[in-house]
């Protein structure tokens, strides 16, 4: 849930040395955490900490990170776990003798353990964090063992938890040793340098060209040497590893937009164009089919807004094939997983590829014998590379802690998936699943209509409700899972309390909030039957004083009882993550734009959540 860089180069490559790389580097990672930062170099044979409580950009400017000369670095953007967001809690971690300093994404678990065997060994700790035990345990075995390579090991040997490392050291100047276990970590090639990162964005402007490392693996990066050992200690043939990303240095940056998020909200049309070509051209389809084809109950599992696109999965197979889709929250495995049988398929739904939840949860389905159909947009990233199979979506990177083209390119991954499923066993014939794909080669286009037209309602209506102290997002069947995105968005991005849930439901309980002026958001999906439900839970929302938002698709409904018409395209009711999605997306970017908060960085949320 930090971020993590490393870049080490000749001065050929990098005359002035690699500050400033670094510092691009960490505001490209600025997403992944952001209460401090923090870099180290080697310096004229010494290490240089730099590190302080606040955002990447004032604490590099105040304490200088770009005037660093040095041409072998490391450095932190942090999301505490242990100990508070503070200038001495903040990475990197140096040891007594300040030979070795350390930045850490993930939870050592034994670190108290640790920390007493050290102080009692004469350690001094200058922080609360269970990452300090890292550099003290490598400094105790340098002083025997004189190899720094070799105190890593054994450091690395004594510690339990999750982690990703990297670390440089005074006795070996141009290194950066590295080390990761359930925590994502990549080895960037590059020509008269290398790097490190937790993320593909941070180096996307240096190289292409990576290695996705796996659990266990450790080694070091100098300018002209990688070297990789694999869980067992032997050495690695790297370069069967190397892939090259398709992502390119637009992709992560705002391409002047004012925040990632609304450049995400806008480029859906092309993320959703990208998904389908995807889909088209490879074979995971075809294999989730046929793992699909033979279970005898099918799961989906997921967290936060990917766990909405499995709501939606699981709406549109019942819908399409009648078949139930057992939908569960990952952190919850614990509920399910009993029932999981041999043969059962699990799909996981993330868009990371890392959530630790998810990740658990495919684990432990895997043991009970489940076959695991993933989703992500994350190309060899851990959920992946677990599965059977693999179904990608090409969203390209997605920045803003908000996931919002990644949410939408899942459903039509999912959507797709729902079809051929429903074709192959016979729920549907060849000409409706013709016509039903030809429906989701539209949703490029509706989205990108769909953008337009709710665009200017939501930043004015979002100036009205802003202040608003709460709201529920309702709908019913197929659109549920989009309301469900929809209060999710604006609770993280918003700072509102939403609240969503079956518009039935209101007479059983939430309808006793309503007073004056509740905000009541309507999800209606075109479907005649579903408006005319709906028609009747807005009559009894308005009939009691809330302000009633509808969208829906244009013309439809005249009669609805709204006082805010928010019109959508003309689409299919089961395209209703397209039509709909883009204006509760824009609606909670605009009232954090009017409330004063950075919608890319709301608090207290990480991008990707590495820990259980
Ligand atoms: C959504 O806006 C959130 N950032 C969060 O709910 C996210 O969807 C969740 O943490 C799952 O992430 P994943 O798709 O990377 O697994």
């Amino acid at each position: 849930m930090c971020g993590i860089i490393g870049i080490t180069s000749t001065p050929n490559y990098s005359p002035e040395g690699v500050a400033k790389l670094v510092v691009r580097a960490l505001l490209r990672l600025e997403y992944r955490g952001y209460d401090s930062a923090g870099v180290a170099g080697i310096v004229n044979g010494e290490i240089v900490v730099r590190k302080a409580r606040g955002k990447i950009e004032d604490v590099s400017r105040r304490l200088g990170f770009d005037k660093i000369r040095s041409y072998c670095m490391i450095g932190h953007t942090r999301w505490a776990t242990h100990g508070v967001p503070s200038d001495r809690n903040a990475h990197p971690h140096t040891d007594c003798r300040k030979w070795f300093a350390v930045v850490h994404n993930g939870i050592l678990e034994n670190h108290a353990e640790l920390r007493r065997r050290l102080e009692r060994k004469g350690h001094v700790f200058r922080s609360d964090t269970d990452t300090e035990v890292l550099p003290h345990l490598v400094e105790d075995y340098y002083v025997v063992l004189g190899n720094v390579m070799s105190a890593f090991e054994k450091a690395l040997g004594l510690i339990r938890g999750s982690y990703a490392f990297a670390m440089i050291s005074v006795h070996e100047p141009d290194k950066i040793f590295f080390a990761k276990n359930k925590n994502p970590l990549v080895v960037g090639i590059g020509k008269g340098f290398n790097t490190v990162a937790s993320d593909i964005a941070a180096i996307i402007e240096l190289t292409r060209r990576i290695v996705v490392l796996r659990d266990g693996w450790y080694g070091y990066v100098s300018p002209h040497d990688i070297v990789i050992y694999d869980e067992r200690g032997e050495p690695i043939d790297w370069k069967k590893y190397v892939i090259t990303v398709e992502w390119s240095v637009e992709d992560a940056s705002k391409s002047g937009y004012p925040h990632y998020m609304l450049k995400e909200i806008m480029e859906q049309p092309v993320a959703l164009q990208n998904t389908l070509a995807g889909i088209r051209r490879d074979k995971a389809v075809e294999k989730a089919i046929n793992i699909l084809l033979n279970a005898e109950k099918i799961y989906i599992t997921a967290a936060g807004t990917s766990y909405h696109a499995g709501l939606y999965y699981a709406s549109l197979t019942s819908i399409l094939s009648g078949t139930l889709v057992h939908p569960f929250i990952a952190s919850e495995y614990e509920l399910y997983v009993k029932t999981i049988n041999e043969g059962d398929a699990v799909i996981a739904v993330s868009q990371s590829g890392e959530t630790m939840d998810t990740l658990n949860a495919v684990r432990e389905a895997k043991k009970q014998g489940a076959k695991i159909i993933a989703v992500s947009n994350v190309v060899e990233s851990s959920i992946p590379r677990e599965s059977d199979t693999t179904i990608y979506t090409r969203a390209g990177p997605e920045i803003g802690v908000a996931a919002t083209k990644t949410f939408t390119s899942q459903t039509l991954a999912l959507y797709w998936l729902s079809i051929h499923y429903a074709l192959a066993r016979g729920s549907i014939n060849q000409s409706e699943a013709k016509e039903l794909l030809r429906e989701a080669e539209k949703a490029p286009w509706l989205i990108r209509r769909a953008i337009e037209m709710s665009k200017p309602l939501a930043e004015k209506l979002a100036a009205e409700i802003s202040s608003a102290g709460s709201m529920y997002v309702l709908s019913r069947g197929i659109g549920v899972p989009v309301a469900m995105e929809g209060a999710l968005k604006i609770k993280e991005i918003g700072y509102i309390h939403a609240e969503a849930y079956p518009a039935g439901e209101s007479k059983h309980g939430p309808i006793a909030l309503i007073e004056k002026g509740f905000p009541v958001i309507f999800i209606v999906p075109n479907d005649p039957r579903l408006v005319y439900l709906l028609m009747g839970n807005i009559e009894e929302m308005k009939s009691r004083g809330a302000l009633t938002i509808g969208v829906l698709s244009e013309n439809t409904c005249r009669e609805c009882k709204l006082d805010i018409r928010i019109e959508t395209p003309y689409a299919d009711k089961l395209l209703v993550p397209f039509t709909h999605t883009p204006f509760i997306q824009l609606l909670s970017y605009y009232i954090a734009i009017n409330k004063g908060y950075d919608p890319d960085k709301p608090r207290n949320l990480a991008k990707t959540v590495t820990v259980e």
